[in-house]
C-alpha cells in the first residue's frame, strides 16, 4: 500500500490546471503547455516558477505584460494564434527575463516606439502571420540581444522577414 501510494505521487502531474500539461522543454526548462485551451488570460493556478508557457492557439484577445510578473524566471511566451491587436510601451523592464516571444498569427497592425520595453532581454521575436502596416524607427528600442537569423532557421519567420516584408510591399 505504501509503495503504491508513493508511486502514485512520484507519477503525479506537476499542475492540476484543466487544459494544461506541465512538463520540460529541449533545455530542461520547467514548461507549461496550455494548447489550444480556450484561454482569455493566464489561469491562475500555474506555478511561479514555470519558465516556458506555451498558450499558442487560444483566445487572449491582448498582452498584458504584468500579467506574466508572477512568473519570476520567465524564459518563453508563446501566444502563436490568438488575437492579440496591439502591444503597449512600458516604462519599466516588466519581464527582464524573457527571451523568446511568440506573437505570429495575431492581429497586430501596428507596433508602436518601445512595442518591446518590457522585455529588453528578448533574444527571438517571431511576429510572422500579423498584417503589420506600420513600424516606427524606435519599435525594436532597447532590444540589443535580438538576434536577427534567416528565416529558414526553426520556427519559421523572425524580426528580419517582418521588416523585409514591410519594405517589400
Ligand atoms: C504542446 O501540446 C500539444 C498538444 O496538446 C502538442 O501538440 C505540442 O507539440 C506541445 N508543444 C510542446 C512544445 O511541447
Amino acid at each position: 500500500m505504501h509503495i503504491f501510494l508513493l508511486f502514485a505521487l512520484l507519477v503525479a502531474p506537476v499542475t492540476a490546471v484543466p487544459g494544461c500539461h506541465g512538463d520540460r522543454d529541449k533545455d530542461h526548462r520547467r514548461q507549461e503547455n496550455c494548447t489550444a485551451a480556450g484561454f482569455t488570460g493566464i489561469p491562475a493556478e500555474l506555478e511561479p516558477a514555470t519558465k516556458v508557457l506555451l498558450f499558442p492557439r487560444n483566445l487572449f484577445s491582448s498582452l498584458s505584460w504584468s500579467s506574466f510578473q508572477i512568473f519570476t524566471e520567465i524564459y518563453e511566451i508563446d501566444l502563436t494564434g490568438n488575437k492579440v491587436p496591439e502591444l503597449t510601451p512600458s516604462s519599466a523592464p516588466i519581464l527582464p527575463s524573457l527571451s523568446v516571444l511568440r506573437l505570429g498569427s495575431n492581429r497586430l497592425t501596428s507596433l508602436p516606439d518601445g512595442s518591446f520595453s518590457a522585455c529588453p532581454a528578448l533574444t527571438e521575436l517571431y511576429l510572422e502571420g500579423n498584417a503589420v502596416v506600420s513600424l516606427s524607427d524606435n519599435t525594436f528600442s532597447g532590444l540589443s540581444k535580438l538576434e536577427v537569423r534567416p528565416s529558414a532557421s526553426k520556427g519559421g519567420c523572425m524580426l528580419k522577414d517582418v521588416e523585409g516584408s514591410l519594405l517589400g510591399s
